[in-house]
C-alpha cells in the first residue's frame, strides 16, 4: 500500500483496538517566533486527505505559535503496538461551521470548561478557575452552550508521514512518504 493515510487508518484503527486510552492522542509540536519548539499533547478528532484536526483556546500558547503560514509537527505513539507516525505540515484553521460542529457534540461540562478557561495563562489559583466555571454555569443555564469565539479547530496538512515499526534486533521499519503534487514518493530509511 503506497497512500500514508490509508496506511495510517489502519493504524489507527489497530490502535483504537489495542490501546487501554487516548488512542488519539498525539504531541503537537510548534515553534514560537524565538525559534524556541514547543511540544504538548492534544487529541485528534478528525482527518482525511484535508489533514489532521484538532481542537484548542485560539488564545493559548500553541495558537500563537500557529499563526498563518505556520508549520507544525504530530506525533502518535502507540506503546501496545510499539510503533509510531511523525507527521509534519502546514496548519491552518477548521471552519466556523466544523467547529461548531464539534464542539456541540462536546459534553456540556466541556463545553463550559472551554468557556472558563483562560488556557497558557496564569491564574491566581484552582478556586479563581471553578468560580468561573460556576459563573459560566448561570450564564448559560437553560440554553445550549455556544462555541466561544476563542476556541476552534485546526488543520495540519500532512507533506510528510513517517511509519515507524519496531522490529526485532532493531531493525525498525520506517516508512517514509513524502508529498509529491497530488500523490506521495514513498522512501524506506535506515532504522
Ligand atoms: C492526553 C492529553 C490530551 C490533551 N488534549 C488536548 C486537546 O485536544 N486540546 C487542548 O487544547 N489541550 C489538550 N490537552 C492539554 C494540552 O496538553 C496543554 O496542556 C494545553 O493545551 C495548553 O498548551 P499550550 O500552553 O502549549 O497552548 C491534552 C493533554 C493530554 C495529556
Amino acid at each position: 500500500m503506497t497512500d500514508p493515510l490509508a496506511l495510517f487508518d489502519a493504524w489507527f484503527a489497530e490502535a483504537r483496538a489495542s490501546e487501554p486510552n487516548d488512542s488519539n492522542a498525539m504531541a503537537l509540536a510548534t515553534v514560537g517566533a524565538d525559534g524556541q519548539p514547543s511540544v504538548r499533547m492534544v487529541l485528534l478528532k478528525g482527518h482525511g486527505p484535508d489533514g489532521f484536526v484538532f481542537y484548542t483556546n485560539r488564545e493559548s500558547r500553541k495558537a500563537g505559535e500557529l499563526g498563518a503560514g505556520a508549520k507544525a509537527a504530530l506525533l502518535f505513539h502507540w506503546k501496545s503496538l510499539r510503533r509510531q507516525v511523525r507527521i509534519e505540515g502546514s496548519v491552518s484553521l477548521a471552519s466556523d461551521a466544523e467547529s461548531d460542529a464539534y464542539f456541540a457534540t462536546r459534553s456540556r461540562d466541556s463545553q463550559l470548561g472551554a468557556w472558563a478557561s483562560d488556557q497558557s495563562r496564569p491564574l491566581a489559583d484552582r478556586a479563581t478557575f471553578e468560580a468561573r466555571y460556576e459563573a459560566m454555569r448561570a450564564r448559560f443555564e437553560g440554553e445550549d452552550v455556544p462555541r466561544p469565539p476563542h476556541w476552534g479547530g485546526y488543520r495540519v496538512a500532512p507533506e510528510r508521514i513517517e511509519l515507524w515499526q519496531d522490529r526485532a534486533h532493531r531493525l525498525h521499519e520506517r516508512r517514509l512518504f513524502v508529498r509529491d503534487g497530488d500523490g506521495w514518493r514513498e522512501g524506506l530509511l535506515y532504522p
